[in-house]
């Protein structure tokens, strides 16, 4: 496939702000996001749950409006008067969801979910044509032989099985950007690596790249080990930079805390507790003063109370940012 010779971004988010309107008051789903996405890249999004990865997915993905910022797709403001969408701009930029139960419309088979999307963008010039080529997809995505799957329905489908129609439908017109929302958090554990081995072969053989939203580190790291990490927190970046840079040499307190848990990971301990002061997530209504970390964190002092830490590059690593007062104080150093 051609990859194209640019270097402007797919997608570009700049001092984006996500506030919804709740019961109780204003939630900040993201705050000063700023994440430009270009063709082939893998950035892997890790944070607990509610922390704003699936906002910042929507948000990439073109249907979620900011409060403040701008969003452009290819050099375009996507949300300023008088945009207007062009199919190479709309298909450009697909989703994966979490739920592949949900996500499929449990009335049609294989066949019926992908004829559809080849007839419309008058893909192929007959039925015969589009039933070939959805057994080509078919057979890519692995569902092997496409003859059995191509007329099955939802519910005569595993979890990993719809999970690769799924990928089969965003990959159908083959777009630029892949935001792939936990995509094998629903899938059987034995299947995830295989689903996660067949997005990156997207990755590697067509240049797509990829905005995989995970609360799993671990995965993060499997699927774009040379890619980049952003690692969220209350609807913050709190460390960003490539994914190798932050898991070896993790400089925020919370990325710290998460490694606790991973075997052979740079702060790895073994049965022990994690380095928080508690396991409490703050309430997003009511996000804590100064550093919205500093409940939980073991080095928190009083200007953390008062002062917000913003993202910035770290002295010595310019392409590893953190927001953290002490980021290179307290840095683990590589053993390597
Ligand atoms: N449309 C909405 N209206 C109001 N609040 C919302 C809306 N969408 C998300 N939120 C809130 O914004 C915060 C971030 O939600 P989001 O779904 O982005 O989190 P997440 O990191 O994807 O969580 P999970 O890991 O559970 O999927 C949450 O507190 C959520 O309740
Ligand atoms: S700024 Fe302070 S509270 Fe926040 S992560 Fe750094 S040390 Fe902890
Ligand atoms: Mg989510």
């Amino acid at each position: 496939m051609k990859i194209e010779n640019t270097n402007a971004p797919i997608v570009e988010l700049k001092d984006v702000e996500m506030i919804f309107d709740v019961p109780g008051g204003k939630l900040q789903a993201g705050r000063n996001l700023n994440l430009s996405l270009a063709a082939g890249e893998m950035v892997a999004v890790i944070g607990e749950s509610g922390c704003g990865k699936s906002t910042l997915g929507k948000l990439v993905l073109g249907v979620q409006g900011p409060s403040a910022g701008t969003i452009h797709f290819s050099g375009q403001n996507i949300w300023s008067q008088g945009f207007k969408w062009t199919p190479e701009l709309r298909l450009g930029v697909q989703v994966i969801h979490q739920d592949p139960f949900s996500s499929l419309n449990p009335v049609r088979t294989a066949y019926q979910t992908l004829e559809p999307i080849l007839r419309h963008h008058k893909l192929t010039p007959n039925r015969k044509a589009s039933r070939a080529k959805v057994l080509e997809v078919l057979t890519q995505v692995g569902l092997t032989p496409p003859e059995y799957f191509i007329d099955k329905y939802p519910f005569q489908l595993s979890g990993g099985q719809k999970q690769r129609v799924s990928i089969a439908r965003s990959t159908l017109l083959k777009p630029k950007l892949i935001i792939a929302d936990e995509p094998v958090s629903a899938v059987d554990s034995s299947l995830r690596l295989v689903i996660l081995d067949l997005m990156k072969s997207y990755n590697q053989n067509q240049g797509t790249a990829f905005l995989y939203i995970t609360h799993d580190l671990a995965t993060a790291n499997y699927f774009a080990p040379q890619g980049k990490l952003i690692v969220m927190y209350l609807g913050r970046m709190v460390e960003t930079g490539q994914i190798s840079s932050c898991i070896n040499e993790p400089a925020h307190p919370y990325l710290q805390a998460l490694l606790a848990a991973i075997p052979g990971s740079a702060t790895h301990q073994p049965g022990g507790e994690l380095p928080l002061r508690t396991l409490d997530m703050p309430s997003p209504l009511n996000p804590p003063s100064g550093c919205v970390f500093h409940p939980r964190c073991p080095h928190a002092d009083t200007r953390c109370e008062h002062e917000v830490p913003e993202l910035r590059p770290l002295a010595n690593q310019p392409e590893h940012s953190v927001a953290c007062h002490y980021g290179e104080r307290l840095q683990i150093k590589s053993r390597a």
